[in-house]
């Protein structure tokens, strides 16, 4: 601050003569009047109320519509319309529940929380829908993987680990984690062992899992280890009260279609010759709450995912969309690779289909396809850098040959 010349006293802000014995607040290049700084000083006071004010207020984010949620997912997930749907649609409910007010005459009817589950065979894009979601929100959200949960006091990581994943998404900011979305995976691997599902082999898992998992879902306060394991005894607990938590579960559960088909029925290979037809391709799709519990999840915890959907097995036609349309398809990526060597590679339309053939042989869903093209590139990845070539055309023949010729002749999983 300081005085200005008596000759140049002209506010550069508006422009008026600054009387002589006005303030004024002079820099290097300009000055202000004392007017225009009592005007910039009310605005400046008003921001930062309206600031505060939302802090204050339930929540601050910006509200996307389903529709443009589902837009969102159409870049990365192919098919699957009705997830993509269920899933637009709970988020977007999620974003108004947070939004709702909590006085006035709405705050009588409290909008509750539907969670979701989602069953669908391997390699058909559950964990990718998670994943595309997460990218887009802006409330914190977190995946985990039930298959590490054991029973308290047994080796392995207590279901409350989960909230600590969720509070580290959100900067262990407990309120913006309390208004988060955590996404369960392999929930099907904690089912009741000895009911209908011949895979589960687990002995500290199962329904003792499914009991902490169920007070999580109910809605309770919880305490929960910053830092997630049992190594740090001496930690302070955080307590984070999950009412608000969106919780999404996911799994495959195997054999679920043979469950299905019995309650309606009907056999899962062969037709029925009811009056109703039901689509022995695709049996996941009449899943209800009923088919879930007897598959050895407790019935408690089935009634905390209203919301049930299947994804669809993925056909040849969706099979070759993924290889090429997604926004990071697999064969955009390996193009932008060859690209960084000065390499312009382009797959023939025969050969992708040959991709394809394969893919469905190993019943991978869209998992088996990068394994696939990693080994039909493995070669020209190799040797390209080396040599001097400008264009490389992936043929079938060379797809085949290579694929034939890699050294695995079986893909892991
Ligand atoms: N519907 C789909 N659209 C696009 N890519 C998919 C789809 N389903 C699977 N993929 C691809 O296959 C891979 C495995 O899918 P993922 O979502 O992990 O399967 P899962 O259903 O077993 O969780 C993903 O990395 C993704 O690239
Ligand atoms: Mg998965």
């Amino acid at each position: 601050m300081a005085k200005a010349k008596k000759t140049e006293r002209i506010c550069s802000f508006c422009g008026l003569p600054i009387p002589e014995d006005e303030f004024l607040i002079a820099g290097l290049n300009g000055m202000i009047c004392g007017d225009c700084v009592r005007a910039v000083t009310k605005i400046m006071h008003d921001v930062e109320l309206e600031k505060d004010s939302r802090k204050n207020s339930p929540v601050k984010i910006k509200l996307m519509k389903p529709h443009e949620i589902k837009e969102r997912l159409d870049d990365y997930v192919i098919g699957q319309e009705e997830a993509k749907k269920v899933l637009s649609v709970a988020v977007y409910n999620h974003y108004k529940r947070l939004m709702q007010p909590s006085t006035g005459e709405d705050a009588e009817v409290e909008i509750e929380k539907s969670n979701i589950l989602l069953i669908g065979d391997t390699g058909t894009g559950k964990t990718l829908l998670a994943r595309t979601i997460a990218r887009m929100l802006e409330v914190p959200f977190c995946i985990a993987d039930a298959t590490v949960f054991t029973q308290a006091g047994y080796v392995g990581e207590d279901v409350e680990s989960i909230l600590s994943r969720l509070l580290q998404a959100a900067d262990y900011d407990v309120a913006k984690a309390e208004r988060g979305i955590v996404f369960i995976d392999e929930i099907d691997k904690i089912a009741r062992k000895g009911s209908e599902n011949p895979s589960i082999t687990r002995d500290v898992s199962g329904e003792g899992v499914q009991q902490s998992l169920l007070k999580l879902l109910e809605g309770s306060i919880v305490n929960v280890p910053p830092q997630g394991g049992r190594k740090h005894p001496e930690q302070q607990f955080i307590q984070v009260n999950t009412q608000n938590i969106l919780f999404v579960g996911s799994g495959a559960f195997n054999n679920l279609e043979q469950i299905i088909g019995e309650r309606l029925n009907t056999k899962v290979i062969g037709y029925n010759t009811q009056s109703r037809r039901f689509d022995s391709s695709d049996m996941l799709q009449y899943v209800s709450a009923q088919d879930i519990r007897q598959f050895g999840l407790i019935p408690e915890l089935c009634g905390r995912f209203p919301v049930i959907t299947s994804l669809h097995p993925l056909d040849s036609k969706a099979l070759k969309q993924i290889l090429t349309q997604p926004k990071n398809a697999l064969v955009k990526q390996y193009v932008k690779l060859f690209k960084m060597d000065g390499i312009e590679l382009h797959f023939e339309d025969e050969a992708l289909d040959y991709i394809v053939e394969k893919a469905v042989e190993l019943k991978l869903g869209a998992r088996g396809l990068r394994a696939i093209v990693e080994k039909i590139m493995t070669d020209a990845m190799y040797d390209f850098p080396s040599i001097h070539k400008t264009k490389m055309l992936l043929t079938r023949d060379y797809a085949q040959q290579q694929f034939e010729n890699s050294i695995f002749a079986t893909l892991p999983e």
